[in-house]
């Protein structure tokens, strides 16, 4: 199991968007540790949602770091955009990135955080050669697109597969699922070597942001 410490990560994909920015003071509030924001581009997925400009709002109107995750093709032609909109952890797909190792160095030159996302059905393979040079490896729990799906079951030993990886090389990475995350499924993820949890649903989703927040630390 993860030395590091949990983090919860709120989805802004479930918050009321005509009030956006006082949902997410009302989240850090509550006690989150940074803020996800889900990038959909209509053609990696089938959903359309935000794109720099609404970063850089939120960035305005909180202190914890933006995690941004890019669901696009051709993620490597808006880095910078993402990066000057004030994003801190950059999170590209490895299926939408040919040359990946090219787009992590891309994200380090921004002095940014780099992280790869992988769908549930993608193993981890692809990672091997990038591993050492990211901050955190995203393992979807759902086919990324839409908020409110059922976490999928079959990724968990994908996680605990990661996590064994990344002990044995010793390596300091965050591993972060995002899809479908309950108190229930928390458990299971942080079990099997999760340490970011992100969670739409089940934090913007609540009445009451800071229990919400409080029932997913689950160690
Ligand atoms: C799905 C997004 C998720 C989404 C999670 O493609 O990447 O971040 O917001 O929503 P919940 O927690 O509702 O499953
Ligand atoms: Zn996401």
């Amino acid at each position: 199991m993860s030395s590091r410490p949990l983090f919860i990560a709120p989805s802004v994909l479930a918050a009321d968007f005509s009030r956006l920015g006082d949902e997410v003071r009302a989240a850090e509030a509550a006690g989150a540790d940074s803020i996800h924001i889900d990038i959909m581009d209509g053609c990696f997925v089938p959903n359309l949602t935000m794109g720099p400009g609404i970063v850089a709002a939120i960035r305005a109107v909180t202190r914890l770091p933006l995690d941004i995750h890019l669901m696009i093709v051709e993620p490597e032609r808006h880095l910078d955009a993402f990066a000057k909109a004030g994003g801190d952890s950059l999170t590209v797909h490895i299926e939408a990135s040919p040359h990946l190792h090219r787009t992590v160095q891309q994200i380090h030159e921004l002095g940014k955080k780099p992280s790869v996302a992988l769908n549930p059905h993608t193993p981890l393979d692809g990672l091997d050669v990038v591993l050492p040079e990211l901050s955190m490896v995203l393992l979807m729990t759902v086919n990324p697109g839409f908020g409110g799906q059922t976490f999928i079951n079959g990724v968990v030993p994908k996680i605990r597969a990661l996590r064994a990886e990344l002990d044995r090389r010793r390596l300091d990475t965050d591993l972060q699922v995002d899809g479908g995350i309950t108190p229930d499924t928390a458990r299971t993820a942080v079990e099997a070597g999760a340490n970011v949890l992100v969670a739409g649903t089940c934090v913007f989703g609540q009445r009451d942001y800071r229990a919400a927040i409080a029932a997913l630390r689950v160690r």
